[in-house]
């Protein structure tokens, strides 16, 4: 079988842009086999879930335009499904992945072939499994290279992907059928990874190091995506300056940075500049990633690095200083830098240009606000629960903990199957009204209801959600992620949303325009929508803990009149649950 997709991370290949994976047809197909790879990270040696045996997997590259098929087959005895996060699927929300939400899942032996087209969107996207915990080990880059030239002038040496994982000693796979018995929490990962590779700090792992060679003078364009399960991160490269110029496939006003913050779903494209005089120095600069606190809960606190090589200086034929010679880079912030997240949050724009204009919804037809909370639950009679206290964790929106039916449910949205498995009725308010991000958090621990709960608005809705966030069991700072479109980040705030006083700060000029959004630690989001793609969606927190306790809803986008404005047929080899 040929090989089609263009290059893997892992491999460390440089894309040059003009040569990366040009097509004159305008459609690209690319293979996806499902398959164990045994690995050994940490000092030992396990089995993980892979594509292809590559670990991360395969990058997707693709033009802008292009129609993509990607046929996905099962090796393994499990079942399996993959989501192309932040592709919108225009009318395609058949190809979109998520299990028991849009598809049911790809049995052992069998195939889905993933139809999409990529439109509207350019520049750094990922795709992971979306099912159980399988995305610890199968994710990898997508990358839309644009119609038209890059809105930045300087030119680009080079393309390196910088994907963070998570890494368990321990199999994950089973993982969330655990949580799911007991009602606990996941342990916390044993090394953060930078394309797969943990670096230095962690034991056995000086060859499991990312390295990056680059010449004096030259700019390289580093593509960022978080696929850790859990933790939201901060990265930085010593003695060099970042420039944000697009996140989420979304052109951003560029802008200068000693370092990033990014949750896990969001991707980032930053420019720097290997500007450091090799006369000063041995070239070799360390490059960090750690977590950013916000929780209470056990959680992974190391820091994994990587390396920048300058060519032509004694840094080239050095070996790697061993761990406790390396001094982390000064601006990496500390891991409770809240001022710093939401600083850098505050700071994106959305590029905004006439060119790229930037569609924010001025007026709005429906605003919904959502409360995102922990919960802990009762535990049932003769049960073991081992969540704090003997109960059972639990997640919700608005009260409302999402269990994910076993059938797809734009299957049966599409075909209008009435059903008991799910209703339409999920609250488009807080159930009461409190003091959100203000109350005690063991005394205000609502039970949260339980089920299958749809919200569903007309085509062509402008749509503001207010997702705020509560003190329940503790504040967090929530990554929301929705599927199936982009939208604004009018405004966000700490503590609670107030509609009277908050709508007066919005920036309705040039928000951010992202598929995830952090929402701050005891504050809140509002986003806007255009909600012009018909189908189910997914929206959920992208910590999987917090997705696997039932922090998620479905969004339903119904279809239009016109016949373009409705969701297309299902394909034939749609797998059936
Ligand atoms: Cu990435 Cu549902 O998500």
């Amino acid at each position: 079988m040929e090989k089609q997709y263009c290059v893997s991370p892992a491999v460390l290949v440089i894309l040059l842009l003009a040569t990366a994976c040009s097509s004159s047809t305008g459609s690209r197909h690319f293979d996806f086999n499902v398959q164990w790879k045994n690995i050994s990270r940490l000092c030992s040696r396990k089995e993980i879930l892979t594509v292809n045996g590559e670990y991360p997997g395969p990058t997707i590259a693709v033009n802008e335009g292009e129609n993509v098929e990607i046929r996905v087959t099962n090796g393994v005895s499990i079942n399996t499904t993959i989501h192309w996060h932040g592709i919108k699927q225009l009318r395609t929300g058949w190809a979109d992945g998520p299990a028991y939400v849009t598809q049911c899942p790809i049995r052992p032996g069998q195939s889905y072939t993933y139809k999409f087209t990529v439109s509207g969107q350019r520049g750094t996207l990922w795709w992971h499994a979306h099912i159980a915990w399988q995305r610890a080990t199968i994710y990898g880059a997508i990358i839309i290279y644009p119609r038209m030239p890059y809105p930045f002038s300087t030119p680009i040496q080079a393309e390196i992907p910088i994907i963070f994982g998570e890494w368990w000693n321990l199999p994950v796979e089973g993982i969330e059928t655990e949580m799911n018995k007991y009602g606990n929490g996941p342990n916390s990962s044993d090394a953060y990874t930078i394309n797969g590779l943990p670096g230095p700090l962690y034991p056995c792992s000086i060859r499991d190091t990312f390295i990056q060679t680059v010449e004096h003078g030259k700019t390289y364009m580093l593509r960022i995506i978080n696929a850790a399960l859990n933790d939201e991160l901060f990265f930085t490269i010593a003695n060099h300056t970042l420039t944000v110029v697009e996140i989420d496939a979304s052109y951003t006003k560029p802008f200068d940075t000693e370092a990033i913050m990014i949750t896990p779903g969001q991707t980032s494209t930053v420019l720097f500049t290997a500007n450091q005089d090799k006369h000063d120095s041995t070239g070799l600069f360390v490059m960090a990633a750690r977590p950013y606190l916000t929780t209470v809960f056990p959680f992974d606190n190391t820091t994994t690095i990587g390396f920048l090589k300058y060519k032509g200086t004694l840094a080239e034929n050095m070996a790697l200083p061993e761990p406790y010679k390396v001094r982390l880079p000064y601006h990496l912030p500390q891991m409770e830098d809240h001022a710093f997240a939401i600083s850098f949050s505050n700071q994106l724009r959305s590029l905004g240009t006439p060119k790229y204009p930037c569609s924010v919804p001025k007026r709005i037809d429906k605003r919904v606000v959502i409360t995102i909370s922990l919960n802990l639950q009762d535990c049932p009679v003769n049960q073991t629960c081992k969540g704090y206290n003997g109960k059972r964790f639990a997640a919700s929106m608005n009260n409302q903990s999402f269990i994910r039916p076993l059938t797809s449910i734009l299957d049966w949205h599409y075909r209008k199957y009435s059903s008991t498995h799910y209703s339409y009725d999920f609250p488009q308010k807080p159930p009461h009204v409190f003091d959100y991000t203000g109350v005690d958090p063991m005394t205000h621990n609502l039970n949260p209801n339980f089920g299958t709960k749809l919200f569903a608005v007309e085509y062509g809705t402008k749509l503001e959600i207010v997702l705020q966030d509560t003190s329940f069991l503790n504040l967090e700072n929530h990554p929301i992620h929705i599927h199936g479109h982009n939208f604004f980040i009018v405004g966000t705030g700490f503590g609670n949303y107030d509609v009277e006083k908050d709508t007066g700060s919005y920036n309705l000029v040039d928000p951010p325009e992202r598929n995830t959004v952090a929402v701050p630690m005891g504050g809140w989001a509002a986003v806007r929508i255009n909600a012009d793609n018909p189908g189910v969606w997914f929206m959920h927190c992208h910590l999987e803990e917090h997705t696997s306790w039932g922090l998620a809803a479905g969004f339903i986008v119904k279809n239009g009149a016109k016949p373009y404005q409705k969701l297309l047929p299902p394909p034939d080899d749609l797998p059936a649950c």
